[in-house]
This record gives structure tokens, sequence and C-alpha cells, in this order.
């Protein structure tokens, strides 16, 4: 670089002796990497100012370090009840500990993301704004909780931190100050990047139900092209897809607010008009509801069943509401009500993208990226309700259409950067996803090291996905094993965790040789499950204690050869 960095600013000279130092410790715990995008972020935009970085996931970091760090920034995510990430497991528990050290003088502030559609939503940010300063730190800004859209509020609270550290810097030196808040030097794109905040429209060239005749399933095989995208992905990766809501509910809600379909409301915060109708199939999320929407309506009701629900003694009823309805219950049940689209739609939510693990590996596909997607259909309270995303997918998006797309980057779910290690890859149902896409990259790449997939589904006969590329890889040497579980083919259910423990002397074997650990699915039970045997089998065939086996397990985390895209 141009500038003097390290070089000692003339001021300085003077004494000084509280000067805040420009050295910044990021850390960040993160699931599907967001957070760890982010930081990488926040840590070039302090570069650019000169700051010393240092940038590392919760798990890498030496907790003994903390005492020397004098800014701490903490990107965190949150999980299903509340839940710190993988990555921030230990860390999380080390902070909460009695062996967490004072942090009297350190500066600190906290960015977590969530889901406003859950209890604990951004739970763990929380636990860690409130334990830094019980420590002493002191807060350099106040904690940012982000929604699902979480780009402006995100970038938002970087510029304020970085303000607010070049204030602190600027007070304790006397030196001429850093040149503050340019907008990062600005430098021309040369080419349109598509991302979530400019999605690439990628048109549809296949879309096929993977289950056969006679299955209760329906999995769709999307396949998009990125052509003129200029997108690439990694095995491990994922594609956001933004949906379009049910034009049935949709229409049933507009019908029973007595609207216009064709009145005009604001879409977003440009100021951006459309028709109401197609505003609610795109733009806004029906499909859950949450203690916020349900003041803001409150305001267009007389309906004082609704103001009971919301008293602070009610709030369990409450939460029992909201749990599996949606805004089309919100109108039926209570009522009536007066208020215009334009009054309506803030109540809303901004649509999320929903976020698939990529089945295709790029090399082999350039300009081409496979999806699995199942379609959600459930019966709660009365009525049939569909996963919007899923059920948009199967019922509505044909060959020839366009749909919203980008690519999500998983810098946590990736092949062992030595091509040779061994892999061992969990992932029944749609969680075969990724390992077709690891199987592929490996066969275009030529790479036969050792790998071994576990497999499962309800019924071979209908629900075995891709079954014939299994085959062609296992007779090429690309797969060197497979071991499936078909649920209910038998009186006595069989799940892949079942094959692993009948397998468990070479699947721990593997494990020595240095394997990676791979599982991807169903988070609450599958993944749960899996990981207890895994245990088992270390327990078992390592002559290990609980205790030992846990320990080699934290080992092979630590060494990021277990590793699971989990949901
Ligand atoms: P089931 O639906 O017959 O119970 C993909 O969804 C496969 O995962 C199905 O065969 C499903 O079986 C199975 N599955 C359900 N719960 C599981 C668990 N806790 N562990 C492993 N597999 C599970």
């Amino acid at each position: 670089t141009g500038t003097q960095s390290g070089a000692v600013p003339a001021a300085a000279s003077a004494v000084q002796p509280a000067a805040v130092s420009k050295d910044v410790t990021i850390l960040f715990g993160s699931q599907t990497g967001n957070s760890e995008n982010l930081a990488k972020q926040l840590a070039r935009k302090l570069e650019d100012q000169q700051y010393q970085v240092t940038l590392s996931s919760m798990r890498d970091f030496k907790p003994n370090n903390l005492k020397k760090v004098q800014n701490l920034l903490i990107i965190v995510s949150t999980h299903g009840e509340g839940e710190p990430p993988d990555n921030a497991m230990s860390f999380y528990e080390f902070l909460h500990s009695k062996r967490a050290p004072k942090l009297d003088g350190v500066n600190y502030a906290v960015l977590s993301l969530g889901d406003t559609s859950y209890e604990f939503f951004c739970q763990t940010g929380k636990d860690f704004d409130k334990r830094l300063e019980e420590l002493g730190a002191v807060r350099l800004c106040p904690r940012v909780d982000c929604d699902l859209d979480f780009d402006e509020p995100a970038a938002k609270w970087m510029g304020d931190v970085i303000a607010k550290l070049n204030e602190k810097v600027n007070a304790a030196q006397a030196a001429p100050s850093v040149e503050v808040g340019s907008s990062g030097g600005a430098a021309a794109e040369p080419q349109v990047e598509y991302s979530r905040t400019n999605p690439f429209m990628a048109e549809v060239i296949e879309n096929i139900n993977l289950n056969g005749r006679g299955s209760d399933l329906e999995t769709r095989h999307l396949v998009l092209s990125l052509e003129g995208s200029n997108l690439q992905y990694e095995p491990g990766d994922c594609v956001g897809i933004f949906p379009e809501n049910d034009p049935e509910l949709v229409d049933t809600l507009i019908q029973k607010l007595n609207w216009n379909p064709e009145e005009l409301v604001t879409v977003n915060k440009e100021g951006e008009q459309r028709p109401v109708r197609e505003a609610l199939l795109r733009n806004f999320e029906l499909t859950i509801l949450s203690r916020k929407m349900l003041e803001q309506a409150a305001a267009f009701t007389t309906d004082e069943r609704l103001q009971r629900l919301l008293a602070k003694e009610n709030s369990a009823e409450l939460r029992e509401y909201t749990k599996g309805r949606d805004v089309i219950d919100l109108v039926t049940d209570f009522g009536p009500w007066n208020v215009s689209p334009q009054d309506f739609v803030p109540l809303l939510r901004k649509m999320p993208a929903r976020l698939y693990s990529i089945a295709s590996s790029c090399k082999a596909n350039p300009d081409e990226v496979t999806l699995v997607i199942r379609a959600v259909r459930y019966e709660s309270h009365g009525r049939l309700r569909k996963g919007v995303c899923s059920t948009y997918v199967a019922e509505r998006l044909e060959p020839g259409d366009k749909v919203p797309i980008y690519v999500h980057h998983n810098p946590n779910f990736k092949l062992p950067a030595d091509s040779g290690a061994p892999i061992i890859m969990v992932g029944p149902g749609t969680g075969v996803a990724p390992f077709r896409s690891f199987i592929e990259e490996r066969e275009e790449l030529g790479i036969t090291g050792k790998s071994w997939l576990f497999y499962g589904d309800r019924r071979f006969r209908t629900d075995f996905l891709y079954q014939t590329d299994w085959q062609r890889w296992l007779n090429n040497g690309v797969l060197e094993r497979m071991d499936v579980a078909f649920s209910r083919d038998s009186d006595q259910k069989v799940y892949v965790q079942n094959r692993m423990m009948e397998r468990s002397r070479d699947l721990f074997e593997w494990l020595e040789q240095g394997a990676y650990f791979y599982v991807c699915g169903d988070k609450q039970h599958m993944a749960k499950d899996v990981e207890e045997t895994l245990l088992t089998i270390i327990e078992k065939e390592g002559g290990m204690d609980q205790e030992k086996a846990k320990a080699y397990l934290d080992e092979m985390k630590k060494a990021n050869r277990y590793q699971r895209d989990v949901y």
C-alpha cells in the first residue's frame, strides 16, 4: 500500500497512555456462512482504514488471547430454539463460564443474525452482548439484531462501529485523523455482480419429479441456467430462490379484506409501487405470524379478542396461536377489518429467499445448477398448508420460466483441501443433494479417493433419489461404498444411523485414516441421532469412555473434519 502503515504517527510521540490502538479482533459464529461473509466484509473495510485486523471463527480463537484484545467485534447467528452455530459453541460456553476473564477496558460491539419467525430471535447475539457487558467491556454502539434481510442493517452497523472506533482512536491520538466515511473508494465495478440484493433471473431448463408412481413424496429435480450470469459455485454451496406466493392465498386475502387487486401499494424503501395482488404474490411473506404483526394489525379492527390475545399475561396463548398459522388465519379469525392495502402491507415481512443445497458440480456443468426440492404439504388448523417455495417450484414453475436466484457460498461445507482424504457422507432424503455435487465434482476432476455414502429415504422402489447415478459412480469407482436405509419397506424403521452402527468397525477405521465426516439434512432429529451414533461408534471401536469420545469428535471439529449442512 502507499500509506505508511506501521510507522509511528509524529504526534503520537507525545505521551498518550490511554491511546486506543487500531488493533481489532473480529470473531464470527456462522452456520451457513452469512456471519462469516459479513465478518470478512467488515475486516476489509477496517483494513482500508489502516486497522490491524484479526479475523477468526470463534472455534479457532484461543480464549486465552481474549486478554490481549482491545477492540472486539462479534458477528454471530442464532439457530433453531436459540442455539449458537456449531463453530460458536465452545467460545460461547467459555465466555459464559467462570473461566472467562474480566474485560475492563475492552471496547466491543455485537451484530446478530436471526429470523423473526422464531421465538428466540437472535438469542445468541443477545447473550454475547449481555455477557460482554457483565465482564466489564464497553459497548461501542448498540447491538443490531437482523432478520433474514440483513444486508442493510448490517452495513449500517458496520458504518457505526467504524465511526465509533475512529472517534476513540482519534480522541486518544492527537494526530490528524484518518479519513472517515469515504465510501470505500467506490471503484467502478467492471460488470454486474448478481447477489441476494441483485438476483439473477435464471431460466428453468428442467423440472421433474424424482419420485416414482405411488410414492407419497414429491421431490423436484430442478435445473436452472446460469448462462450470462457469471455465477460460479463450489460443491457445498447453496442457491437462494425468491418464490411467489400461492395465488389462491393471495386472492383469498384480497377478497376477505374487500380490496381492489389493482390498487397500488409501495413495495420497498425506494418507493416503488405495484398493484397489491402482484405485491402480495412476490414481495411479501404471507405464511408466518409474529407478535409484532398482530400488534400492528390490532389497529385495524375493533375485535377485542385480538386485544386480549396481545395482553402480557396471555403471551403463552399468543405463541400457541401464531404457531402454524398464517395471515389468512389472522384475517379470518378476527375482524371485521377496516384497512387499505397501503396500510396493511407494512405489517408483512419482505419475502425472504429460500436456500437449497446445490446438487451438481459447476465444473462438470458450467452454466447450470441443479437443486433437489421436496414439496412440503401438510394439514394444520383445518387447512392444507403448502411450503411457499417448494410448492411454487412443484406446481407453478415450468421449463422456460425465469426465477430470481443467487448463489450463497458456504465456507463451512467443503470437500477436503487434500483431495486424497477419505470422505464419509450422510445424507438421507434431500440431504443427499450436496453429495451428488461432491461426487460429480470428484468424477470431473478424476479423483478416486475413498468415499462412502450413507443414504436413505422412505421406500426403495419409488424414493431412491438418483439411483442410476450412484450405481454408475459405484461402478466407475468415484464412489467406493454406499449403504442405504429405506425406512418404510419393513415393519421396523431403518435409518442411516442404523447402517452406520452396523459398519462401525470400518467407519472408525476410516476416521482413523483421517476421513472427513459430512452430514446434510434434517437438523432436529436426523443430525442429532447421527451425531449420537457417531459418538457411540467412537466409544465402542476406539475403546474410549464418553468423555474421550467427545474429545475425539471435538478434535475432528477443530480440524474441520466434521461438517454439517443441516436445517
Ligand atoms: P421416516 O419418514 O420413514 O421416519 C428422509 O426423510 C428419510 O429420513 C426418511 O426415510 C425418514 O424416515 C428418515 N428419518 C426420519 N427421522 C429420522 C431420524 N431421526 N434419523 C434418521 N433418519 C430419519
